[in-house]
């Protein structure tokens, strides 16, 4: 039998990120071993909230949720409430959950997983990388044992500032500590999750779904592609963070490419930039795997699958 990818997922639900939860909870290839969370598009308690969620309308109940940091290394917290609501999930009902997340924070669990494994867990961070800026700091043994870091994160342009995108903005001391730990790492940015819009035809594929989960999917879409249009004039919404789980699930959906990044964190103007050497200008050696190119209708054939395993 196949083995199947081990993963942590380190989020901030977040429409995008609770879409990359349920396309890994459904798809085969992927064990899922806990879900960890994180301040970013809505306060830690509400992403926290948000998580458990999705969590149980999944029915992966047995896939522990684990709070974590509710604010940046260094700077003052930013949050997304005009792309994702006040709830950091606006758009869908769903119920209070009935589970509560496990009673062992975040950067304690990714440390414990990692520090058992066999150096064969790959980390998901689809937030800003608080928590595992910070596990690397207070445990440096896991280094090795991480298999790889699939990130949601930066890109050659910005969408919090001209330069910046979100997650890494949000906490660049922590991106840098992780961009430079050694380990090895493939980048889903802007350039790449701009091209994974969840277009009209997407949506139609999924209304024709009859499930909770597929419904569920549908609407966080209505509220994103809405925010989306009115935020940044998209006529469809990026479905970020999905990127990252589905390169997990079969990395030949994508093109990508050995380069250099790096991360500023002193910049009046460009905090939070990723300095991507795409013409290897700074001859120093690549330290990211940067994703360029997405196929399209394989990638959103893995969510539609996804949707159609709930039922
Ligand atoms: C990233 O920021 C958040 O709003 C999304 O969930 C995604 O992780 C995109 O910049
Ligand atoms: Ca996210």
């Amino acid at each position: 039998m196949e083995t199947k990818r081990k993963i942590i997922i380190d989020c901030d639900p977040g429409h995008d990120d609770a879409i990359a939860i349920l396309l890994a909870a459904a798809n085969p290839k992927i064990d899922l071993v806990a879900i960890t969370t994180v301040a970013g598009n809505a306060e830690v308690e509400k992403t926290t909230l948000n998580a458990l969620k999705v969590v149980e309308i999944a029915g992966i109940t047995d896939v522990p949720v684990a709070r974590g940091a509710g604010q940046p290394l260094i700077r003052v917290r930013e949050t997304a409430p005009d792309i994702h609501g006040d709830s950091g999930m606006d758009g869908p009902e769903l119920p209070l959950p009935t589970i509560a997340p496990v009673n062992e924070h975040a950067v304690d669990l990714i440390i414990r997983k990692l520090l058992e494994s066999d150096g064969d867990i790959t980390l998901v961070p689809t937030g800003p990388l608080t928590n595992i800026a910070m596990a690397m700091r207070r445990e440096p043994a896991i280094l090795p044992k991480i298999q790889e870091i699939v990130i949601m994160g930066g890109g050659t342009f910005g969408n919090w500032t001209p330069a910046a995108e979100f997650n890494i903005f949000v906490d660049a001391e922590a991106a840098k500590v992780v961009f430079e730990s050694g380990v090895p790492i493939t980048m889903m940015g802007l350039d790449l999750t701009h091209q994974a819009l969840a277009t009209q035809d997407v949506s139609d594929r999924i209304a024709e779904i009859d499930n909770p989960v597929a419904g569920f999917i549908g609407e966080l879409l209505v509220f994103f592609r809405q925010t989306y249009r009115d935020v940044f004039g998209f006529e469809d919404p990026p479905v970020h963070d999905a990127c990252c789980v589905a390169y997990c699930i079969d990395p030949s959906v994508f093109e990508c490419k050995k380069l250099h990044v790096d991360v500023e964190t002193k910049g009046e103007y460009a905090y939070g930039m990723t300095l991507v050497d795409i013409h290897g200008v700074t001859k120093k050696e690549p330290n990211v795997n940067v994703a360029l190119t997405l196929d399209r209708e394989k990638f959103w054939s893995m969510i539609i699958d996804a949707c159609k395993y709930y039922g």
